[in-house]
């Protein structure tokens, strides 16, 4: 029986360390969901399911992935708060899909697939399942080490001498889903500078693996600067707000390396830094948190 009492269901954003650009080609990324957060509170309705203008087209979305994949989709009313800035690389309209996916199925978890074609349908563009993986298995204190060929996880600790600190440049994404689409099919087509950005992620990705669970703080933050390089110059998603993030970031003795997070063109800046040091380096910027590994989606209480 769906349940006809008022229920919240949350869901993280999502911080990637490393492993940019290369879910959707199958490859290997290490994100962790972040305590950022959406949460979706909904009552049953005896109209359409509706939580406000801007969130229907995920509503709908939503509702339709669902259908198509036999889960019984029930009509619920309600409203949305989320701390996860919106368009920065953290993916809040990840989250705020899968939210709505449990709301609208009264709590049944759903799959990345069907979280990834609600947002297909929602918006138009296609991505990877690194999001949505993150945001829905994500484990407290650990990030995923995620093989998006396979679908594979394993989770992995975060060394306590790490700290994470996510800086908003306050630049937004506008003409960028075109540009990520434009991105996706350069590298499938094999385009020599944005092929030498993927492997030499998919490299980097595996030595931050090790960094990660040594607490390798020198290393991990070497290979973010490296990322953020190969992500500028060979698969040009960078900007000047988010470079400039990047070097004055570094610029701080606690602070190991920083990059850009998510796809680019505009947002955020994920800097790794001595723990300790998190709230220094944060309030340097005018916009910035401290960010942690939390739990994937589920529901509050
Ligand atoms: C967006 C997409 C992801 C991934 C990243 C870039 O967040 O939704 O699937 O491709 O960009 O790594």
């Amino acid at each position: 029986m769906p349940s006809n009492r008022t229920r919240s269901w949350r869901a993280p954003g999502r911080v990637n360390i490393i492993g940019e650009h290369i879910d959707y080609i199958g490859g290997t990324v290490l994100p962790f969901a972040c305590n950022l957060e959406l949460v979706v509170t909904a009552s049953p309705s005896v109209h359409a399911s509706s939580f406000g203008p801007d969130a229907q087209p995920f509503v709908d979305g939503v509702e339709a992935a669902l259908r198509a994949a036999g889960t019984l989709v029930l009509s619920r009313e309600g409203t949305i708060a989320s701390t996860i800035p919106v368009g920065a690389g953290l993916s809040s309209s990840t989250a705020l899909a899968t939210a709505l996916a449990f709301a609208l199925s009264d709590g049944a978890q759903p799959t990345p697939e069907v979280v990834l074609e609600a947002e297909r349908i929602a918006t138009g563009v296609s991505g990877g399942s690194m999001d949505q993986t993150a945001i829905i298995e994500g484990r407290s204190g650990h990030a995923l080490l995620l093989d998006c060929a396979t679908g594979a996880i394993d989770h992995v600790p975060i060394d306590d001498a790490i700290g994470f600190v996510v800086i908003d440049t306050g630049t937004r994404r506008r003409l960028a889903d075109g540009r990520y689409a434009i991105r996706r099919a350069e590298l499938e087509a094999g385009e020599t500078r944005r092929v030498r950005h993927a492997e030499t992620e998919q490299a980097r990705v595996f030595a931050a693996v090790d960094a990660v669970r040594a607490g390798d703080v020198a290393s991990l933050g070497a290979i973010l600067i490296e990322s953020h390089v190969s992500l500028r110059d060979d698969f040009e998603v960078s900007s000047e707000a988010l470079d400039a993030a990047v070097e004055n970031a570094i610029g701080h003795p606690g602070c190991r390396g920083a990059r850009l997070v998510g796809a680019g063109f505009a947002g955020c800046v994920l800097a790794v830094v001595e723990a300790g040091a998190e709230h220094e380096v944060a309030a340097l910027f005018e916009d910035a948190y401290v960010v942690t590994a939390v739990d994937g989606a589920g529901s509050v209480g």
